[in-house]
């Protein structure tokens, strides 16, 4: 039952906010992690010297984000692989690996591979999933459920929030266990958490309209770049997967430092490119960076939309449209930044008259490798 939206899409976007809450609800008490399902663990996160995420799609993109969350908190290496790659090298693993799958369905066949040949391989294994019962949690030592409701829309979006957030809890209830953080660090992280659901709403509030109004008049665009710097980064490869799914249109995200060594050429006048600006309160020299990166798209005519935080103005001199979101700490931003980028891809796709619920091509749940 869409609930009088026009889509399962646009019904899902307006739910994650409470996809995030509920996420985080009954997970936490007075600044301290407790994850009911996590108890009794601590020794297994104890032993570990090494993480690996495996997922696909979105759900890859939500591991690349929460990477950098991780690998600050706990201080134990991450690497993020799609999980048809890893399922087919020859990776080391063994009993001081951690395999951490991400999958919405839980059903997703590359996923469950991977997650198989983990466990294999002597690795232990926590999934984080949407869907309870699912086959993949069923093959984990642990499961963190994201609590986003049932996702119907074959692209994800509410379900890409609860990964992250869901996510974040994990590291820091593993560096509560391995004491990597102090008490008040912790607090501090879940109090940022907790403040996310209504800065969503008030992205909702503040930016919808506006951005669905700018994505109709660029229905007869043919390619959209987007840009993006550390957290920034997956949020710009999920801003393109989005509009590709449901737009068919030519997308492609970048790191924003490596458009000099290849992108950049692509730049010619008219071409749209989305640019996830980091905040400047955050880390001045990283904002300093990426406006460079918006001066030297902007000098060979790109048409530049830019997502920053309320009150950056150093982005206004060379921005074609400016999509705020409310202030965050640094690793929250992508929580907020992604929202505008699933409005744009769902105003894009339904502006051409398209179908944003059931792409062509696409299934919800891959359950074939
Ligand atoms: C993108 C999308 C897909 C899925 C991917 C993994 O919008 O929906 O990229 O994220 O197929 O699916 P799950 O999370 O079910 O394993």
């Amino acid at each position: 039952d869409k609930g009088g939206w026009s889509s399962f899409m646009a019904k899902e976007v307006s739910e994650e906010p409470e996809a995030v809450a509920n996420t985080l609800r009954g997970r936490s008490h007075d600044g301290v992690v407790t994850i009911p399902e996590l108890e009794g663990l601590d020794d297994l996160f104890a032993g570990i010297n090494r993480v690996i995420i495996v997922a696909c799609g979105t759900a890859s993109y939500a591991g690349m984000t929460a990477k950098y969350a991780f690998e600050q908190w706990t201080r134990i290496p991450v690497e993020v692989e799609l999980a048809h790659e890893f399922r087919y090298r020859d990776p080391v693993i063994g009993p001081s690996t951690l395999v951490v799958s991400i999958s919405q369905s839980g059903e997703t066949m590359d996923t469950l591979m991977a997650v198989k040949f983990a466990r294999e391989g002597g690795a232990k294994t926590v999934s984080i999933c949407n869907t309870q019962g699912a086959t993949i949690p069923r093959e984990s030592d642990a499961i963190v459920y994201t609590h986003a409701g049932p996702e119907v829309a074959v692209a994800s979006t509410k379900a890409f929030v609860a990964q992250i957030t869901a996510l974040y809890l994990l590291a820091l209830h593993v560096s509560q266990v391995r004491g990597s953080q102090s008490k008040l660090a912790i607090a501090d992280a879940l109090r940022e958490l907790e403040a996310i659901p209504a800065k969503i709403s008030q992205i909702l509030e503040r930016e919808q309209a506006h951005i669905e109004q700018f994505a109709g008049w660029m229905a007869d665009t043919r390619s959209v770049l987007f840009l993006g710097r550390h957290v920034g980064y997956p949020i710009a490869l999920e801003g393109a997967l989005k509009l590709k799914e449901i737009s068919y249109i030519h997308a492609e995200g970048f790191a924003a430092g490596e458009l000099k060594h290849g992108p950049i050429a692509l730049i010619e006048p008219g071409q749209p490119v989305f640019v996830i600006v980091p905040s400047p309160r955050e880390s001045a020299e990283m904002h300093k960076k990426v406006v460079s990166s918006i001066q030297e798209i902007r000098a060979r005519g790109a048409r530049v939309i830019v997502v920053a935080e309320e009150g950056d103005a150093a982005v206004l001199p060379y921005a074609d449209e400016v999509l705020r979101i409310p202030l965050a700490g640094r690793l929250y931003e992508p929580l907020l930044a992604v929202v505008p980028l699933h409005i744009f891809a769902m105003g894009l796709a339904t502006a051409k008259g398209l179908d944003v619920d059931q792409p062509r091509n696409l299934a919800k749940s891959v359950t074939v490798e």
